[in-house]
């Protein structure tokens, strides 16, 4: 018997130091570094219907994570993640060609945004992927990006290095790795299909399901629908005074969700303006949206083919405030 005990005590231990080990190394190893991937050369067309799209779509993406004061991005601190990830900041995207993204090429840009590697093979895990963004609108934020537009043009401004969190660390050398680049083309939806192009607009265009579901962890972003509490919401970010705040539960549940809350001239309003139908405040990190009537109007009906789920949001909302 003690034998037996004694056997098992060191296997635990051995254990332990396994995995004490493997903490170092990722610690020390920091994010991972992958080969230099083969980029296509591709050269995009600035249209003016390019542009305009790449604007709206800037918008709703980019500016929030880049911009610093003045509007230009040069980069800022995420304020918006949860502490665990460490201290992020966000880079210089202008066109400036040493600290912003002016030697990229056109093709470089498209790779990275689809896949968060960048030419060197260096990973870019917490910068969101657009995986299932069409390539159509991916094209129009790269010439958005390559424009006049002030909030692009070169400047030298740079944010503070990021430091990531051993938990951040740990995450990238086992869960969150570079996505594929996408073999097949990825279209737009026709509109007339309203649920197709809604479902397009919420989970590939506006990416909505990154905070409207359970958690940063645990999501599929080539198949956004296999992430766990898929607009579920319960996701714990932070308000712009610090305070946590947790995502909304979207999906059309009559109690937890937004079944009987809003009409859908209601939702359109909430998700343009940031009101609800009570007139209150939606607040940040929830930002008014650059979408049409019937992007926002489409999101709402494919919501109502989401699975219900039962969450409860803001009980553990009000829950974590009076714990502060
Ligand atoms: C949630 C915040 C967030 C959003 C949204 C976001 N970014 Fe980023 N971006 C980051 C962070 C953080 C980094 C630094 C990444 C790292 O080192 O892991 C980054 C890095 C980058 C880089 C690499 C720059 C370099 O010099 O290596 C590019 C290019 C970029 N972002 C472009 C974009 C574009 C274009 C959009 C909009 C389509 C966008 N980002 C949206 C946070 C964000
Ligand atoms: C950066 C994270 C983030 C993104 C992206 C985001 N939301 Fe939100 N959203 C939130 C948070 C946080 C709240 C809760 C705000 C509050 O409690 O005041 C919220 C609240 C809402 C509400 C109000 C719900 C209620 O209970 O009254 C609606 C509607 C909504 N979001 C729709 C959307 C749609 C549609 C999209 C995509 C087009 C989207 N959101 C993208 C973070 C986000």
């Amino acid at each position: 018997m003690k034998k037996v005990l004694r056997i098992f005590l060191i296997g635990i231990g051995l254990v332990v130091v396994a995995l004490l080990g493997f903490l170092s190394f990722v610690a020390i190893r920091g994010i991972p570094t992958y080969d230099p991937p083969v980029v296509q050369d591709i050269t995009i067309e600035a249209t003016p219907a390019r542009l305009e799209r790449g604007a709206k779509i800037a918008q709703m993406h980019c500016i929030a994570c880049h911009s610093d004061k003045n509007n230009q991005l040069t980069g800022k601190h995420i304020s918006d993640l949860p502490g665990v990830f460490g201290t992020i900041y966000s880079m210089n995207i202008t066109q400036d060609k040493e600290v912003g993204i002016g030697n990229w090429t056109d093709g470089e840009l498209l790779y990275f945004l689809r896949t968060g590697l960048r030419k060197d093979g260096s990973f870019a895990g917490i910068m969101p992927k657009f995986a299932t963004m069409a390539d159509e609108d991916l094209k129009s934020v790269v010439a958005w990006l390559r424009s006049d537009a002030f909030p692009v043009q070169a400047s030298k401004k740079e944010a503070p290095k990021s430091d990531f969190s051993l938990f951040a660390k740990l995450l990238a050398n086992t869960v969150i790795k570079p996505l594929p680049y996408p073999q097949q083309p990825i279209v737009i939806p026709d509109s007339t299909d309203e649920v197709a192009f809604g479902r397009y607009v919420a989970d590939g265009l506006g990416t909505c399901f990154v905070c409207h579901s359970a958690d940063f962890t645990k999501q599929d972003p080539l198949k956004p629908e296999l992430t766990v509490g898929y607009y579920g919401g319960g996701n714990e970010m932070k308000t712009a005074d610090n305070k946590p705040i947790f995502t909304a539960n979207l999906t059309f549940d009559e109690e937890t969700g937004i079944g009987k809350k809003y009409t859908k001239e209601q939702f359109i309003k909430a998700v343009k303006a940031c009101v609800r139908p009570d007139g209150s405040l939606i607040r940040s990190p929830m930002f008014p949206h650059q979408m049409t009537d019937y992007e926002v109007g489409a999101i709402y009906e494919y919501l109502k083919t989401v699975p219900k789920i039962r969450n409860d949001v803001p009980g553990k909302e009000r829950e974590a405030l009076a714990s502060k």
